[in-house]
């Protein structure tokens, strides 16, 4: 098995700490085998796999379903299993169970999974983070945005950006100040989902300055699109959080840049087209899919001069297997990691389709758009899953879980107040102090 690299940059995987494979669940809008040949066809040599599948991944029962479906895929992968009320007593075991990683979802979104209370996830977070587990949090404020689609839905409101009325900017601020508190006091380890709004950004850069760890991504959606397509595109660009007005474009590349944000993920959230295409906006689903067209979008903004393709390596890669222990394993080109490598064609340009894409939900704002720099060959620890942009088939099953090898360094000490000592010996404190 050889290709001639001549003429190639030579990468290593993207690591896409956010997709919904969908599997168990929903085959109609992907499956582990459908969403993981996306990824390698994208470039994208290890996922992160979301939770809010059907059953949600919070027992071992449903850990082991998505384990086993996982069976069939191209890449490796992690999974991030489900951290909520009733969760949040066995996240040990979930982890004993062959979990990666946590997600909490803090805003409401598809899977319509209740948001942890804030003292669960303290609770979580004091679990957590002795083992410097790291926690994925999508976070925006479900109170708010459920009185504000009320009101928008009373008043009729059904045009393209209604949506975006529905969940305004301050419902992500408001829960980004949240979990950064509840992080700093626990020393636990927490990672903010989609980052899509300017406003918020100060918050993580103080934090991070404070010595909290908190990581952050953004996506492509977030840095390339704008109200403006929404206008055009409806409901096809429906996503939570939503597209944001043009004025939070720059400041997300600039947060990349200072490495405020630390990584792109793709939130890739395939759905059936006609899920995607009804008439009233509150009706279509939320997301679309992105792990196959991140590296192209991204490498043609390199290609234009805004990023030095160590930047893009950075966002893609070693931020990403810095943040989940990966570092020295897998993501990092470095002596003892793993071959997950990519090699892009800088030069080449490509017309977007959707209906060439792996993923099972053909339809993609994507779609249509001018790309230069695409992955032409990808291999998976030492295999290559596609060849001149064809996926192997008989690579299925290749992929593994990342769980064996996953490092996590000790975490940071926490806020000498927090121990649950409280609980069971009162006065203890008082009586050392004595
Ligand atoms: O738009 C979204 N779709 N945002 C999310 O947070 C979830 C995702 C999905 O699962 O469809
Ligand atoms: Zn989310
Ligand atoms: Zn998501």
């Amino acid at each position: 098995e050889t290709v001639s690299a001549e003429g190639l940059y030579v990468l290593p995987g993207a690591i896409d700490s956010h997709v919904h494979f969908r599997d168990p669940g929903y085959p109609h809008k992907e499956t582990w085998k459908t969403g993981s040949a996306a990824a390698a066809c994208g470039g994208v040599t290890t996922v992160f796999d979301m939770p809010n599948t059907n059953p949600p991944t919070g027992t071992l029962e449903a850990l082991a379903m998505k384990l086993k479906a996982a069976e069939s895929s191209y890449v490796d992968f992690g999974i991030h299993a489900l951290f909520d009320d009733s969760t949040v007593a066995t996240l040990i075991d979930l982890l004993d169970g062959g979990a990666t990683s946590f997600k909490a979802f803090v805003g409401n979104t598809f899977g319509n999974l209740p948001a942890p209370s804030d003292g669960a996830l303290l609770e979580g977070f004091e679990t957590l983070a002795p083992l410097g587990i790291r926690t994925t949090v999508h976070a925006e404020n479900s109170s708010i945005m459920a009185r504000r689609q009320k009101h928008l839905r009373e008043a009729g409101r059904t045009d393209p950006l209604a949506h975006l009325a529905a969940r305004p900017a301050v419902a992500e601020i408001e829960a980004i100040g949240r979990i950064i508190t509840l992080a700093e006091w626990t020393g636990a380890r927490v990672h903010i989902a989609h980052h899509s709004a300017a406003d918020s950004l100060y918050l993580l850069r103080e934090a991070k300055r404070r010595g909290v760890d908190v990581t952050a991504e953004t996506c492509p959606q977030y840095l390339l699109l704008n109200t403006v397509n929404m206008l055009d595109l409806g409901g096809l660009l429906r996503v939570n959080p939503p597209v944001r007005e043009p004025r939070h474009n720059e400041p997300l590349w600039r947060a990349l840049l200072d490495g405020v944000i630390d990584m792109i993920a793709t939130d890739h959230a395939p759905h059936a087209p006609e899920e995607k295409t009804r008439d009233d906006i509150w009706e279509c689903d939320c997301g679309f899919p992105g792990v196959e067209t991140q590296m192209p979008l991204m490498l043609t903004e390199i290609n234009g001069g805004r990023a030095a393709i160590t930047d893009y390596v950075r966002w893609s890669a070693e931020a990403p297997a810095r943040a989940w222990g990966l570092q020295g394993v897998k993501g990092v080109i470095a002596p003892g990691a793993h071959a997950d490598i990519v090699l892009v064609d800088m030069g080449r340009s490509e017309n977007l389709s959707q209906y060439r894409l792996q993923s099972i939900g053909k339809i993609s704002p994507w779609h249509d758009r001018q790309v230069k720099g695409c992955p032409l060959h990808t291999m998976v620890r030492g295999r290559f899953v596609v060849r001149d942009g064809e996926l192997l088939e008989h690579t299925a099953g290749w992929g593994q879980s990342i769980k064996p090898v996953q490092r996590m360094p000790p975490a940071r000490v926490a806020h000498p107040d927090t121990t649950t000592r409280a609980i069971t010996e009162p006065g203890a404190a008082e009586r050392e102090a004595r």
